[in-house]
């Protein structure tokens, strides 16, 4: 199965997206990248193509969530994007997560990028997710349960916290893929992430992909910082 570590690309604009990219350039293994909403909804889809076009793999990260017609011609016209991955709320249903998948395989049939759903974010504990949401279970059952959902709507995986992951493949079964943000290396501070793992700790708990954002953009030397995650979370050396 492959694993890999995402680059979380959160620029808000072009320019400095293709600064910090151009540090790659001379890189062998051109990063798997995220375009999150802020670049997506700032230069619109021909960043997509631009960053594709220089070889990079997309997890296009537009969480989408809307009535089930709605997402599934939303992922018709993302899969004319060529890109690899795209999401969805799990809170949106069954019935929503269905749609999206339907969208994506009318548009690309076999070659669909992979369809994932957000579970809880990562940025929400316990607390915030009884007092304020008003889901009175224990968060863990809450994502054991959302993540059941989007098996059973077809969909390839969810992102969840690697603290998760155990649990989810248990549930959902060992080829459910878990797309892990909330990844900081044991000196970064936890920035607004409520629940952080190193990328040596979400292999051992086994993720698949691990998205890491500020601990490689924000580092002094980010194709260092790439280089450690990898050989951290995959054991190559780089
Ligand atoms: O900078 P940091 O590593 O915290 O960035 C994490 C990235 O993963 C951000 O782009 C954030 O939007 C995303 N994400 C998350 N938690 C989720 C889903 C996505 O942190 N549950």
């Amino acid at each position: 199965m492959a694993k890999d570590v995402i680059i979380a690309l959160d620029f808000p604009n072009r320019d400095k997206t293709l600064a910090f990219l151009d540090l790659f350039e001379s890189e062998a293994r051109k990063p798997y990248v995220k375009i999150g909403m802020e670049l997506f909804y700032a230069e619109g889809p021909q960043i997509v193509r631009d960053i594709k076009a220089r070889g990079h793999q997309i997890f296009l990260d537009l969480k989408l969530h809307d009535i089930p017609n709605t997402v599934r011609s939303a992922m018709r016209s993302l899969a004319g994007l060529d890109v690899d991955m795209v999401n969805v709320h799990a809170a949106g249903t069954r019935a929503m997560m269905q749609a999206g998948l339907e969208g994506l395989c009318e548009a690309s049939g076999k070659d669909r990028p992979l369809l994932i759903a957000v579970t809880q974010l990562t940025s929400t504990d316990e607390a915030r997710m009884r007092t304020e949401l008003l889901i009175d279970h224990p968060l863990e059952d809450v994502v054991a349960h959302y993540a059941a959902n989007t098996r059973d709507a077809g969909l390839d995986g969810i992102v969840c916290s690697p603290l998760e992951a155990g649990k989810v493949h248990a549930t959902c079964g060992e080829d459910f893929l878990t797309v892990t943000p909330g990844i900081r290396f044991a000196t970064d501070s936890k920035g607004d992430q409520k629940r952080v793992t190193t990328p040596a700790d979400a292999r051992d708990l086994g993720s698949d992909y691990i998205v890491v954002g500020r601990s490689i953009t924000g580092a002094a030397d980010p194709v260092a910082a790439y280089r450690q995650a990898l050989t951290d979370f995959l054991g190559e050396t780089v």
